[in-house]
This record gives C-alpha cells, sequence and structure tokens, in this order.
C-alpha cells in the first residue's frame, strides 16, 4: 500500500525533484531510494540531520530561513498551468493514481476557505490527513491563504476533540462527515456548547448528522462543499440548507456547464436514448454528475496513466462530439435547485472517509490460495456512512475457505478501511454479458443470514479469523452493540 507521500514540485528547472517527507516515513522512502536518487530527485527529510546518503535533514535550514518573501525570479516561469503538486487518489479504480493539480487548481481550491468569509483572525483545528485535498490545500493551505492561524492535530480524537477547541480558542473547524458523527456519538456533556467555534467546514455530513451535530454543540454554521481532487466542478453550500452540498447558481453553471444524466446502475454506465447521447435526470431524479471539459474547466487527469483519464472521460453526452467529465457521483437536484450529493457509482465505495477501490480488493483476495474468484462492493450498515466492505467468492476447486489463513492475508495487504468485513462463499459467480461482475443485487441482499443460503462469513479481529456470521451477530450488529 503507498505511503501517504506528498511528492511537491517546485518547479523542475530550478531544484528538480524535490521530495520532502516527514520522519516516520523514512522508511518507507530509503525502500525505494536508489530509483528516486537515480532520477536525481532531491530528498529532504523534516529533522535537524540525516546519516543515510542521499537525505539531507531539512528542519534546521527552515529554522534559519528568511521570512521575507521568496524572490521572483524564483517563480517567474511558473503559469497558471504549472504543475504544483501530485496527490495520490484510488480515484474510481485500480491502485492510487498521482492526480495532476497545477496552480489553478491550486488557487481555486484554496479560495474556499477564503470565500467563506474565514480571515486571519480565525482559529482553524485541522484534523484531518494532509495527504488529501482536503487537509491539505482546502485547509492547510488555504489558511496560508487567509493568515489563520492552524491547530494542526495528528489525528483525529473525538474525546479530546472539544478540549482542544477550548484550549485554543478555536473558530474554525474542517470536517469529512464521519467525524461529525463520531463527535455526536460521543457522551453528552454539560459543557457542549462552550465554546467559539462558528463555521465548520467540510464534506459528507449527513442531514440527521447535521441536525443532531447543531442541537448538541449550539449555532454553528455548516458550510458543506462538493469537490473532488481531479474533478473540474465544485459546489459550496453558503446558505445551511440541511442535507444539501450547494445550489444551481445560474452564472457558476454558464461558466462551468454540469448536468445530471440518467444513469443504470446495474449495468453501470449511463442511459443512452436511441441517437446514442446521454438522457438529462429530472429535478428530483438520482442521476450522475457530469461537467463539460474546457480550458476554464480543464481535466488535467493522472500522471503517465492515459487509460485512467480516458475512464474519466464521456463523450457524446448532450450533442454529438461533446466531451465531458465523468464525476462518478451520483447526486440529485431539487424543485428549490438544491443539490444533494447520493452515492458513488461502480468500482468505489467509500468506508470511514476513505475510497476503497473493490478492483484492488479482489485481485488481493484471489491471491489468498484459496479463492478462485472474488467480487467486492461495499454494503450499508444502519448508523454509519458509505458502505463497508464485502465480497462474494467462489473456492478455488476441492478448496475450504480456510477463515484464519484468509485473515492473515488480508491483514497483511490491505489497510483495515479495505478490508471486506463479510465474505459470502457461493458457488457460482454472475456476470454481465461483458463479463463484468454484478453487484447491485448482491448489493440490496446484504449480510443477514436468514435470507442468504450462501456460508457467509464476518471478519473477526479479536479471533484473527474470518468466523462464521450467525443470526446472533447479524442482530447485534444491526441493533449497534457490535460496532463496525
Ligand atoms: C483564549 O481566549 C481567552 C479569553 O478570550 C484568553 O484569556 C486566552 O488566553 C486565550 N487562549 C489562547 C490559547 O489563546
Amino acid at each position: 500500500w503507498i505511503a501517504p507521500i506528498l511528492l511537491i514540485i517546485f518547479g523542475c528547472v530550478v531544484l528538480n525533484l524535490l521530495l520532502s517527507a516527514f520522519a516516520e516515513l523514512r522508511n518507507a522512502v530509503e525502500e525505494v531510494l536508489s530509483s528516486l536518487t537515480e532520477r536525481g530527485t532531491t530528498i529532504l527529510l523534516m529533522s535537524k540531520d540525516c546519516d543515510t546518503p542521499g537525505i539531507q535533514g531539512f528542519s534546521a535550514q527552515v529554522e534559519e530561513a528568511s521570512d521575507t518573501p521568496i524572490p521572483r525570479s524564483l517563480r517567474s516561469h511558473l503559469t497558471f498551468k504549472s504543475p504544483a503538486v501530485y496527490i495520490y487518489t484510488s480515484g474510481t479504480t485500480g491502485l492510487p493514481k498521482a492526480a495532476v493539480l497545477n496552480q489553478n487548481r491550486l488557487l481555486s481550491a484554496l479560495a474556499v476557505l477564503s470565500s467563506n468569509g474565514i480571515t486571519s483572525k480565525d482559529i482553524f483545528y485541522l484534523n484531518l490527513p494532509l495527504y488529501h485535498t482536503a487537509g491539505f490545500i482546502v485547509g492547510f493551505i488555504g489558511c496560508i491563504e487567509t493568515g489563520s492561524t492552524i491547530i494542526l492535530k495528528k489525528k483525529f480524537s473525538a474525546s479530546q476533540f472539544w478540549d482542544d477547541c477550548r484550549k485554543h480558542n478555536v473558530t474554525v473547524i474542517q470536517y469529512i462527515g464521519e467525524v461529525m458523527r463520531y463527535l455526536c456519538s460521543t457522551p453528552k456533556k454539560d459543557n457542549d456548547k462552550e465554546h467559539k467555534v462558528r463555521l465548520a467546514i467540510g464534506n459528507g455530513i449527513r442531514a440527521e448528522v447535521w441536525r443532531e451535530f447543531l442541537n448538541r454543540f449550539g449555532n454553528i454554521q455548516i458550510r458543506e462543499f462538493y469537490a473532488s481532487t481531479e474533478g473540474n466542478v465544485g459546489f459550496v453550500n453558503y446558505v445551511g440548507k440541511i442535507g444539501a452540498v450547494g445550489r444551481v447558481n445560474f452564472f457558476y453553471r454558464k461558466l462551468f456547464p454540469y448536468t445530471l444524466v440518467k444513469y443504470d446502475t446495474e449495468r453501470d454506465e449511463p442511459v443512452r436514448d436511441a441517437n446514442g447521447l446521454c438522457v438529462k435526470a429530472l429535478k428530483g431524479e438520482t442521476g450522475l454528475l457530469v461537467s463539460k471539459i474546457t480550458d476554464i474547466a480543464p481535466f488535467l487527469g493522472y500522471v503517465q496513466n492515459e487509460e485512467q483519464n480516458e475512464r474519466k472521460r464521456l463523450r457524446n453526452v448532450l450533442k454529438k462530439g461533446d466531451l465531458y467529465f465523468n464525476t462518478g457521483d451520483l447526486l440529485k437536484i431539487d424543485h428549490d435547485n438544491f443539490i444533494y450529493f447520493q452515492d458513488r457509482v461502480g468500482d468505489t465505495f467509500r468506508w470511514k472517509g476513505e475510497n476503497v477501490a473493490t478492483t484492488e480488493v479482489s485481485d488481493i483476495l484471489t491471491l489468498s490460495g484459496c479463492l478462485q474468484e472474488a467480487n467486492v462492493y461495499g454494503v450499508q450498515v444502519p448508523g454509519h456512512e458509505g458502505r463497508i466492505g464485502m465480497a462474494a467468492a467462489t473456492l478455488k476447486k476441492d478448496v475450504k475457505f480456510d477463515g484464519r489463513r484468509m485473515y492473515q492475508h488480508v491483514v497483511s495487504y490491505l489497510p483495515s478501511y479495505a478490508r471486506p468485513r463479510f465474505i459470502r462463499i457461493q458457488d457460482a459467480m454472475e456476470v454481465t454479458g461483458t463479463f463484468k461482475q454484478m453487484k447491485v443485487k448482491l448489493m440490496e441482499q446484504g449480510f443477514n443470514p436468514g435470507s442468504i443460503q450462501d456460508p457467509l462469513y464476518i471478519l473477526d479481529d479479536r479471533a484473527e479469523s474470518y468466523m462464521l456470521l450467525t443470526a446472533e451477530i447479524y442482530k447485534s450488529i444491526m441493533s449497534g452493540s457490535i460496532k463496525l
């Protein structure tokens, strides 16, 4: 699994490639050191010095560095189109891919904070991973632009959250949906409303959590937005309409023509009419968000990955020969023009704030020794955002399912959020005419041993094995007494 490393390019002319890493990533960098130095990459470690040849300590220079602005000559060759950062994203399929963000995209993403009225007087509590666009660009770089103070928390902690906010007089917090739910499910306290937080900005909060959050923690403005690292369209809900990610804005839509088109989730592709064009979704109807690729809304794509780039392009959408970016997200626009996020399509689902690429998980499962084929998808569990991983699989001929061995395999190759929690053993795999695995029916059937005849297993961390999923375990999951 790729280590969360940010490749920061300061323009190849001046510094060549420059990789700066934090001390805990040192081992991961050392593993690939020779190939990096071969390519002439300069590697800096955020520590005073470093005894590994080829890696230089960096923090002493940072402390000594002048705080006057960087000379113009060093950045005079940069344009809006120059690459600014690569962000690794699991995207819709396959291995993590390096999405290119150019200077222009960086500037528009960091404007999220200033356009929401955040100023240098604000104190911003940041506890999201800095290897994602949200934490790094919207939050971190956004604060550099507004001049706000950042309280940087290494890891989100629901129990320390409000004490941190009180201690540092935090005025703005950044969230993903899961964070808000975790905060709401902590035990109630008398001082829940004692803090200075005036605004929460982020994405993925569910309507019922939103209401509960306001009830519990007082009058905090919530600014929910929609965006993706590699996408060319984004929305912000400025008015605080509960559940929405934004509202249709005439001028924005003129500049960035986007539309929702009807989507066939079983076939996993947009619905096409007799002329081969997509069909616009009606108001109130869920559809796939697509956004026209233009000069001001370019699709920058992934680095050296033309195949994946082509997958994100959609042609012949409203007219023959037109070209759109396929967000892979299903949204809905209501009769008052509010926009709601619904789901992600196809090969990715979200769990604990991370995208899980099902094809990758399925590849790893089939390397375990006992599985012939594995079809990976996400299933919904009451009280949780997103979907938890499940696999429907067939066994190799004359092989028994070995829960312990499967557990060892899954734990060594997959991060915890991507591990299938449930495995369903089938006699045969259902595929479409083009050999695509069918997921929708399986997703709907879920993991109820009362209605599914096939053997079902559940990943049990304490037993370090996949155990038979009994009706009793199922009941405890549904009632929330087993936490997933
Ligand atoms: C927070 O604000 C209070 C009063 O407004 C002030 O006394 C205190 O020093 C502040 N704390 C920090 C860490 O700035």
